[in-house]
């Protein structure tokens, strides 16, 4: 195979883009919007290698419109709820992904939500803007202190856990949910029942599965402290959005901020948009120009791999080498 062909769709970092150009010669979309269904299934048509990012939905319909010879699909992303890993296993197709390199950066996010949901950092903003500030006032925008309290995690994976640390620097107590992990930085493990009704924050760091698609549902929120702040750097669906719209109006729960939502974009008559206690930013966990570049290497390394028809080095299907 002296030319395969190869798709990127999305303008990923130089860093990783270069390192593919030293092997191969790409096509690579380059406009700002990600290609429609339409414009992907034609893209895909007769490549070797696929690297998509979490925008592209790729499926069964998708691997068969590329054809029998798609041998790598290399997602710049840890989180692969848009692609079919079953239809790909079944196809022999590994898919890559991009762990490890994004978990601080996601920490990072989840805790600035965290502060910032805590501290009312966005409803101080908004209230200075909208020409309201009018005198230093003993009980404007009161907050809640993070020193003392409780952080529920749910999901101790690399991101939980890092969040769990950072949390120790701010004398919090830290429990979790999570049956397959072990505790680590002074974190208990508990129930997820006992974990909504301790946390004075929870903190989502599940993957998007049938499991836990809408885990944050009307139940869930009724066992959260009136206190409570629910955080999500997970992804959307996690959150049945519906059911947190009536939590946060009603005053059940104090606030939410959420890097995550469904759909992305969040359609701006989305009622969540209406709440004050709801801070909502555009899926910027991983967003640090540092963190994008060791992804996009992370993804050309994985792509470079199963072109040359070696193991990934991250494969989330590696049963796909014992077939
Ligand atoms: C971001 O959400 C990712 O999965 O990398």
């Amino acid at each position: 195979m002296t030319h395969p062909k190869i798709f990127i769709s999305r303008l990923i970092p130089a860093r990783g883009l270069d390192l593919i150009k030293e092997h191969f010669l790409p096509e690579a979309w380059t406009h700002e919007m990600p290609p429609t269904r339409e414009e992907l299934l034609e893209k895909v048509r007769g490549v070797d290698g696929l690297l998509c990012t979490l925008t592209e939905k790729v499926d069964a319909e998708l691997m068969d419109a590329a054809g029998s010879q798609l041998k790598i699909i290399s997602s710049m992303s840890v989180g692969v709820d848009h692609i079919d890993i079953a239809a790909a296993t079944a196809r022999g197709i590994p898919v890559g992904n991009t762990p490890g390199v994004l978990t601080d950066a996601t920490a990072d996010m989840a805790f600035a939500l965290l502060l910032s949901a805590a501290r009312r950092v966005m409803e101080g903003e908004k209230y200075i803007r909208a020409g309201k500030w009018k005198t230093w006032h003993p009980q404007l925008l009161l907050g809640a202190d993070l020193v003392g309290s409780t952080l529920g995690i749910v999901g101790f994976g690399r991101i939980g856990q890092a969040v769990a640390k950072r949390a120790q620097g701010f004398d919090m107590r830290v429990i979790f949910h999570d049956p397959s992990a072990h505790a680590v930085h002074g974190a208990k493990p508990v129930d997820l029942d006992s974990l909504l009704h301790e946390a004075d924050f929870v903190s989502l760091h599940v993957p998007l599965t049938p499991n836990t698609k809408h885990l944050v549902n009307a139940d869930f929120l009724s066992k959260m402290k009136p206190n409570a702040i629910l955080v999500n750097t997970a992804r959307g669906g996690v959150v049945d959005q519906v059911a947190l719209y009536n939590a946060l109006k009603s005053n059940q729960i104090f606030a939410a901020a959420l890097d995550v939502t469904d759909p992305e974009p969040l359609p701006m008559d989305n009622p969540l948009l209406t709440l004050e206690n709801c801070l909502i930013v555009p899926h910027l966990g991983s967003a640090s120009q540092r963190t994008r570049d060791l992804m996009s290497l992370l993804a050309a390394e994985n792509l470079i791999a199963g072109l040359k028809g070696e193991r990934l080095p991250n494969c989330v299907n590696p049963e796909v080498y014992s077939r």
